[in-house]
């Protein structure tokens, strides 16, 4: 089994075919989801959320989305693995992009990275691309940007929804080969599908777009408290893996485990 490329995505949107895409942080849970068929899977920087317990996407490092990415790497055989370039690591130039996109490539064997913004970061997705490494454009809600941005809904109004047009437009034709699209309207995404030759992966911008992506945390049940609108929850991972907890626990303070079956001799 080869892996999928850039050239498959590519061609599901010729095909119009919709596609589904995870994040991962590990190897074995990225191998339960390359068993299950889901053919994208990003290593995103959410990873200082779900996993390393920070407030927020801004502290995760290049060494931690390395470890993790290479992890996921090893733990799939067909899915197309995307880093995430997290923030710092691009936006002072094309230069550190490119030494750092090279970074994730060589060390944890990514196919591909993702970065935050259109226009802003136009340089660094052109030097990126055009060195030989894939990339995708993150758009609307961008929560590196948390400080100045805070977290809501991106592009509404008809001047935004033109800006955010304009970015989508601009990541295209600097190369990059899809468009993630955070909380924006339903109708500019849409809109922005139908202008793009290239993929839109959608997370709280509506139905219209090619791919959709959940936070796999949040999509499992698995988060702690509240996640945000636009997660379906799939299953309440939470609730089984705390009652597996309490059930070992109990057996050993009752002395129910282990068994004879359980024991050497
Ligand atoms: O880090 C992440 O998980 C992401 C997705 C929400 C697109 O960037
Ligand atoms: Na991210």
């Amino acid at each position: 089994t080869r892996r999928i490329t850039v050239h498959d995505i590519a061609a599901a949107k010729e095909r119009g075919e919709k596609w589904p895409m995870l994040t991962a942080y590990d190897a074995m849970t990225a191998s339960v989801f390359d068993e299950a068929g889901i053919p994208v899977m990003l290593v995103g920087d959410s990873m200082g959320n779900t996993h390393l317990g920070y407030e927020t996407t801004v502290p995760v490092t290049m060494d931690e989305i390395t470890l993790l990415s290479a992890a996921v790497v090893r733990g799939t055989q067909r899915a197309l693995i995307i880093g995430d370039l997290p923030f710092g690591s691009y936006q002072e130039g094309p230069v550190q992009a490119l030494r750092n996109a090279t970074r994730l490539v060589k060390e944890a064997g990514v196919g591909a990275v993702k970065l935050e913004g259109g226009r802003r970061s136009l340089v660094q997705t052109e030097l990126i691309v055009q060195s030989g490494i894939p990339v995708v454009s993150h758009l609307g809600l961008t929560p590196q940007s948390v400080n100045t941005m805070g977290y809501r809904v991106q592009g509404r109004g008809d001047e935004a929804a033109h800006r955010l047009l304009h970015d989508a437009k601009a990541a295209q034709e600097a190369g990059a080969f899809a468009v993630v699209l955070e909380m924006v309207p339903a109708e500019v995404a849409a809109e922005i599908t139908r202008s793009l030759q290239i993929p839109t992966v959608g997370i709280g911008a509506g139905p219209d777009t090619d791919a959709q992506v959940l936070v796999w945390t949040d999509m499992a049940g698995l988060t702690a408290g509240k996640v945000p609108r636009f997660t379906k929850q799939y299953a309440d991972l939470r609730r089984t893996l705390g009652d597996a907890a309490k059930a070992f626990a109990d057996d050993v303070v009752g002395g129910a485990f282990p068994q004879e079956e359980h024991t050497f001799h």
